[in-house]
Parts: C-alpha cells; sequence; structure tokens
C-alpha cells in the first residue's frame, strides 16, 4: 500500500516534469540564466569559507583564505556576461529583478562596487594572511557589495 507521501512526492515529481513546479527550480545549464547561476555558486565557494573564517565558524587559515581571495577576484568577471535581456519566449527559473536591464546604470555602479572591492581585497591578501584583522574589513567590502546588488537587483 502506498502511503499518502508517497503519492505526493510521485505526483509532485510528474507535476515538475512538466511545470518544474516543485522546490528547487533548476534552469538549463547552458542557459545564461544557468551560466550566471554557476559563476555565482563559484562566488559562494570562495566567500563563504572567507566569511566563515572570520566570523569564526571555520578555523581560521591565512593561506586557505588567500588561495579563496585570489580566486575570487579571477572570478569576478564571470557572471555579468550572461545577464542578456530577458527573452518572453524562453522564461527560464532565474532571479534578477527586471531591474537588472531597467536600471542598467544602477546594475553596473554595483558591478564596479564589487570589483573594486574583490581587487582591494586581492591586494591586502597578495602579500600572505597573517591575522583576521588584516583581511576583515577588505572582506565586510566585498560582502557588502553582494548584497548591496541583491539588495536591489535579485528577488
Ligand atoms: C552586481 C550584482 C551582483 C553582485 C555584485 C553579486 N551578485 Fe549574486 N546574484 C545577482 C543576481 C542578479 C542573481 C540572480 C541570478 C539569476 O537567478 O538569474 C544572483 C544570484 C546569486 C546566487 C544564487 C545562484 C543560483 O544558484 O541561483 C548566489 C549564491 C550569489 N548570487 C552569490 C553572490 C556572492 C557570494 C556575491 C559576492 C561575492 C555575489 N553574489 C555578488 C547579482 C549579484
Amino acid at each position: 500500500m502506498q502511503s499518502v507521501s508517497t503519492l505526493k512526492i510521485l505526483s509532485c515529481l510528474s507535476l515538475s516534469l512538466l511545470l518544474a513546479a516543485c522546490g528547487n527550480q533548476q534552469a538549463d545549464p547552458n542557459s545564461p540564466e544557468g551560466q550566471r547561476q554557476a559563476a555565482f555558486q563559484q562566488f559562494l565557494q570562495h566567500s563563504e569559507p572567507m566569511g566563515g573564517m572570520l566570523s569564526g565558524r571555520l578555523a581560521f587559515d591565512g593561506d586557505t583564505f588567500a588561495v579563496h581571495a585570489a580566486e575570487l577576484a579571477e572570478l569576478a568577471d564571470a557572471p555579468w556576461g550572461h545577464f542578456p535581456a530577458p527573452d518572453q519566449n524562453n522564461p527560464q527559473p532565474n532571479a534578477a529583478l527586471p531591474e537588472v536591464w531597467a536600471d542598467a546604470d544602477g546594475f553596473a555602479a554595483r558591478i564596479d562596487q564589487f570589483q573594486s572591492a574583490v581587487a582591494d581585497l586581492s591586494l591586502v591578501t597578495a602579500e600572505g594572511v597573517t591575522s583576521p584583522e588584516q583581511v576583515t574589513p577588505a572582506m565586510q567590502s566585498v560582502q557588502q557589495a553582494c548584497k548591496a546588488c541583491h539588495d536591489g537587483y535579485r528577488r
């Protein structure tokens, strides 16, 4: 006998094939949405451990911190080429607000803010990282730049 919850899961699964209606929606990885989301996930893979080391959630390791800072700097251009104006005929699951295109100058200013914060962080870390105090202000600027853009341009 099938339990109610099994039936629910099954109907959700088959619905999701039709409507992409259940849980986390995944954009086609080759679409612009999928490519920028993948780039943002890579941002997170580097910013998250750096933030964790500064909040005390992870043990502080200056060498590892410096590697993440350098890799984030390498990636800092990656998402921005994947924001073509939306195509009504091919709406992909994504969280970008219409302001990305309606306020293109504001979005570009947030990109600049982010890129200069990341460049500052990589300058601070390039000579070696010896203490959390050394990198905290620069990392806070990076985190603020992520948040400032998300506040205005992401659902
Ligand atoms: C200039 C704007 C901007 C900056 C700066 C920015 N983001 Fe985002 N981010 C976005 C937008 C817009 C989306 C929504 C993308 C979509 O779904 O189409 C997004 C989505 C994401 C996602 C979700 C990706 C997914 O799988 O759907 C993560 C994670 C993320 N950003 C992390 C970061 C981190 C970490 C930083 C800073 C290190 C950062 N972002 C900086 C605009 C920005």
